[in-house]
């Protein structure tokens, strides 16, 4: 039996005023383009969380589109730039679970760009089929990415990490008030938050699904055992895991940290 083609699917989230009349011209002067975008309008790429992202990629899309205004026309005044810090953030995050962080892609368009909009999907499209689905080229489990994708929304659906990235999204704004230029990088610290987080959280997921000592979860995490009984001891704290059996070795086992 032939294989049908692999067609991406795209979550696109567009700016009201730019990027989304941008595709909506295109239409109206019959552009052709893949229609492998599934489109959110929002009223400016500011109002993008990295949540939003990470969640496409848990729920299935291929790739995620991100287009608004060029900078300095956002009509909210810097909506955008703000974007673009969610996006490298998102990027690091996509790294350290392995994925491809081109899957995730920026782009500015305004109202009178169609033509540069069809091009850009044209061409996203083409890429995410030269890569395939997510894990496909990165050669990663697709049950263990799930797990990896879960364990960061669960990160970023709470405080730590939140107010890590929070906190330096308003340095860097403050910095680009105050007329400086400025590069856009994760920092040291920040970086370290997303992986033991995410880490955390992969923790409490593998221990959900079965039991574990701290050395098997430490060669899963590729962690030194020191930190993963850091993470063993906050989650029994929190009441969230508790001990299958004492000896010769600790099995640590998970209770259902969502209901939690
Ligand atoms: S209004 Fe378009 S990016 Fe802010």
């Amino acid at each position: 039996m032939a294989q049908t083609a692999f067609e991406p699917r795209i979550l696109g989230f567009l700016c009201n005023w730019c990027c989304y009349t941008a595709a909506d011209s295109a239409g109206v002067a019959r552009y052709q383009y893949p229609p492998n975008l599934r489109v959110i309008r929002v009223m400016c790429t500011g109002r993008i969380d990295p949540l939003f992202i990470i969640d496409g990629f848990l729920n299935g899309a291929d790739g995620v589109f991100i287009g608004g205004c060029h900078l300095g026309e956002c009509h909210y005044i810097s909506g955008n730039y703000e974007a673009q810090f969610v996006v490298t953030f998102a990027h690091k995050i996509l790294e350290e679970i392995g994925l491809n962080p081109q899957r995730l892609r920026l782009e500015w368009a305004s109202a009178a760009e169609g033509a540069y909009f069809v091009k850009v999907i044209t061409e996203f499209t083409a890429w995410l089929k030269t890569v395939g689905s997510p894990g496909e080229s990165e050669k990663l489990d697709k049950e263990e990415l799930k797990l990896k994708l879960k364990a960061a929304t669960m990160a970023l659906e709470n405080t730590k990490l939140r107010m890590a990235f929070a906190k330096e999204a308003a340095k860097l704004k403050e910095r680009r008030e105050s007329g400086e230029t400025i590069e856009l990088t994760i920092s040291e610290g920040l970086k370290k938050t997303i992986k033991s987080e995410i880490s955390f959280y992969l923790s409490s997921l593998y221990l959900q699904k079965g039991p574990h000592s701290v050395s098997e979860l430490a060669s899963k995490l590729n962690l030194p055992e020191s930190e993963v009984e850091k993470y063993i001891s906050l989650l029994s704290k929190r009441g969230l895991i508790t001990l299958k059996q004492e000896s010769p070795t600790p099995v640590y086992i998970g209770k259902n940290l969502e209901s939690k």
